[in-house]
């Protein structure tokens, strides 16, 4: 997906102010931000989801605001993860729910139904048990992973996720991560929105910066997050394995320059000053 010049406003402001980026197949970027500055905006906004002012969104080199676009390839090879994703959540049963989506693929039944067991397993659910109840009558962390599987269901080629990581527990969490990385790894593109500084340093290999509704850092986990003075010009602080390396290296305690943005990074650094070798790679 290729994004040009975009531009979106609520009435007199605007909220995205030429906004351009290019999403490859298999990367994961992750996108931060603080609250306000357009994040969610451009996650609909990529979607098809709002009104823009200006600018074009390309899908496989498509115009999704031409005419002729077909607006069903969109919802097919397009998946998004609202921020509060329980709130949609509407059908009787959970096997309903996670199977809405697939409406603008038509398959069969048998494959729908595989579908839907593949999302729930994937979300951490036994299908048998999950599969007839109400989603009104889960928790708030299992509707929310029940929403996710509704979009993981669709198998989207872009997968967009705003804020999926709150209302997991620590376990779920990390599995959902290394799912995701593993999608990645079969060609699909996953952008995510997070406050997470840790988790998207630990899985996404390229980061955006938004400040204000524009872009003002794009570039690899280790430049974006690794550069804490420029993170703080946006009201962010690095990952926290970035701000203790720093620490160390102010009082004396680490030598070198630059920041690793991982523990693994950051614990290798410390055996090595202390055994006075390089620490072992992971
Ligand atoms: N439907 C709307 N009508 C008017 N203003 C809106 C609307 N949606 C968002 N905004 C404004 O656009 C700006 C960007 O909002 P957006 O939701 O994209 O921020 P965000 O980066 O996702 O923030 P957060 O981290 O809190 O989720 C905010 O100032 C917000 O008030
Ligand atoms: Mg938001």
């Amino acid at each position: 997906m290729e994004v040009r010049k975009l531009t979106v406003g609520y009435g007199a402001a605007w909220v995205l102010d030429q906004v351009s980026l290019q999403i490859g197949a298999g990367e994961f970027v992750g996108i931060v931000g603080c609250t306000g500055c357009g994040k969610t905006t451009l996650l609909k906004a990529m979607a098809g989801l709002l009104e823009v002012q200006d600018g074009e969104i390309l899908l496989d080199g498509e115009n999704i605001f031409s005419r002729r676009f077909d607006r069903a390839v969109l919802r097919r090879k397009v998946g998004m993860v609202f921020q509060y994703p329980e709130y949609q959540l509407f059908a009787q049963t959970v096997e309903k729910d996670v199977g809405f989506g697939l409406k603008y693929s038509r398959p069969s039944r048998e494959e729908k139904q595989e579908r839907v067991r593949w999302a729930l397993e994937q979300m951490g659910f036994s299908y048998e048990e999950i599969k007839d109840q109400s989603p009104l009558s889960l928790s708030g962390g299992e509707k929310r992973r029940v929403a996710i599987a509704g979009v993981l269901a669709t198998k989207p080629e872009l997968l967009m996720l705003d804020e999926p990581l709150a209302g997991l527990d620590p376990m779920a969490r990390e599995m959902f991560l290394e799912f995701l990385e593993g999608l990645t790894g079969q060609g699909v593109s996953v952008v995510m929105v997070s406050h997470n500084v840790d988790a998207l340093a630990q899985h996404a290999a390229r980061i955006i910066g938004m400040k204000q509704g524009k872009i003002v850092m794009d570039g690899s986990c280790q430049e974006v997050l690794g550069d804490s003075r420029a993170l703080r010009t946006i009201g962010l602080l690095g990952s926290e394995a970035a701000q203790t390396a720093e620490l160390l290296r102010a009082n004396g305690v680490l030598p070198g320059s630059g920041l690793p943005v991982t523990y693994e990074a950051l614990r290798d650094e410390i055996i090595g000053a202390l055994t006075g070798e390089k620490g072992e790679n992971r």
